[in-house]
């Protein structure tokens, strides 16, 4: 295990991981952001996209220990005064399947209950 102090949407926060945890879960079991989310887990989809100082990459690739002192953007972080469209649309997206299935799509699993 090693500390990492990281920024992430203009907020200071520190873990203690494994150099090698792809930072996707970093963000979603150590820091609870759930915005950003597991796909197929081999750099393929993007549904792991994040920004590293304004340039996309995808998170299930990218190691914490190669992050720095760069800057990290997830979607929770393009929207805090309201004016991305993004996280809406998805908000009404994940609502209306909701409403129409009685399932909630964007519930994830932790690393720990993905099988590789
Ligand atoms: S989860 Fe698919 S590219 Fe990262």
């Amino acid at each position: 295990m090693s500390k990492f102090n990281l920024v992430i949407n203009g907020s200071q926060f520190s873990v203690d991981v494994d150099p090698n945890t792809p930072v996707l879960w970093v963000l979603r079991d150590h820091l609870k952001l759930f915005g950003t989310k597991y796909g197929c887990g081999r750099g393929l989809c993007g549904a792991c996209t994040i920004h590293l100082n304004g340039s996309p990459l995808r998170s299930c690739q990218l190691p914490i220990s190669a992050v720095g002192k760069n800057v990290i953007t997830t979607i929770e972080g393009l929207s805090k005064t309201g004016e991305h469209p993004f996280p809406p649309v998805f908000a009404a997206v994940a609502n209306a399947l909701y409403k129409a299935t009685g399932k909630r799509f964007y519930q994830q699993p932790f690393q720990s209950q993905i099988k590789a």
